[in-house]
């Protein structure tokens, strides 16, 4: 079968405009990747070439192994590539590539038909796909995108993951049955390089979203549908609090501790109790009292 005719790709294209028209993709924002499954690499192989093998590499003349992804298939957003023009022509926009038998090596099979690079946060992506196929190998999904709320916040409120979550789950209570786990935050550190590559994967451990600071945020999910909507419950959040904050830096009601422990049995989660601090009046942003 061919690559442009599979609802794989399609269903790619489809994760890249919905973000696109959510605006969390201005210009060439964000980039995308999935960890193929061996029967959709099986139905699309005879639509594969051969490409020249390529270092992987955060910075110049670095060689970086994924050793647990050897062997395996990745579609992947283009460097440079705009998110608004992945539906319009996937096969320019995106490719398809397989790493070597070490996982140090990949190669380009299929897509940037006028040539180009994977995206340049490709080390960050195959960090954190080895790191998440280690915690369940049906993690296939890593998303990162510019959502403009997510961003303002890190702006005004402690660059802690603890108050972070704790904000972003007062304002839906959707949000700690989704994500029980919780936000990591990475600091400013310059995108593109291994530090911050290795400072997601980290996260990516144990907690399914980073936000990066005054740059945007990284998630995962088993599939396009799970990792978009969680993108989108986070941002959602972040817009409500934006909201909140700019009408007031205190809340007169909320969902309180024990109102989140109500959670855990019915909907059979275990909302981590690190975001469950008490808090000494309604201030949004209070670091929990040590
Ligand atoms: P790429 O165009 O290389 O994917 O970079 C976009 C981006 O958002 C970098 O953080
Ligand atoms: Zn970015």
């Amino acid at each position: 079968m061919k690559v442009l005719d599979s609802e794989l790709m399609k269903r790619y294209a489809r994760m890249a405009i919905d973000g696109f028209n959510q605006g969390w993709h201005e210009r060439n924002g964000g980039n995308l990747s999935y960890r193929m499954k061996i029967e959709e690499i099986e139905q699309l192989r005879d639509d594969f070439k051969e490409g020249e093998w390529r270092v992987i590499g955060w910075q110049k003349g670095d060689e970086s192994a994924f050793p647990g992804l050897a062997g395996e298939y990745f579609i992947v957003s283009g460097s440079g590539k705009y998110f608004r023009n992945i539906e319009l022509d996937p096969e320019d926009n995106v490719c398809i590539i397989e790493l070597n038998e070490k996982g140090n090596r990949y190669r380009i099979v299929w897509g940037l038909r006028e040539g180009g690079m994977p995206t340049s946060e490709l080390p960050t992506h195959l960090a954190n796909l080895e790191v998440l196929k280690a915690r369940d190998p049906e993690m296939r999904v890593v998303y990162h995108c510019h959502p403009g709320n997510i961003i303002a916040l890190t702006f005004v409120l402690p660059l802690d993951s603890r108050v972070f979550t704790r904000e972003i789950f007062e304002m839906v209570t959707e949000c700690a049955v989704v994500f029980p786990e919780g936000i990591g935050i990475v600091p400013w550190v310059i995108c593109g390089g291994r530090q911050i590559g290795e400072m997601t994967a980290e996260i990516m451990k144990k907690q399914d979203v980073a936000v990066w600071a005054h740059h945007g945020a990284f998630c995962c999910g088993k599939d396009f549908d799970l990792a978009f909507g969680l993108m989108h419950t986070v941002e959602k959040s972040a817009e409500i609090l934006v909201k909140v904050l700019s009408m007031s830096p205190v809340k007169l009601n909320t969902i309180t501790p024990e109102m989140f422990r109500e959670l855990n049995a019915p909907f059979g989660i275990h909302i981590n109790e690190d975001y469950l601090y008490e808090k000494k009046d309604g201030t949004i942003g209070q670091l929990p009292q040590e």
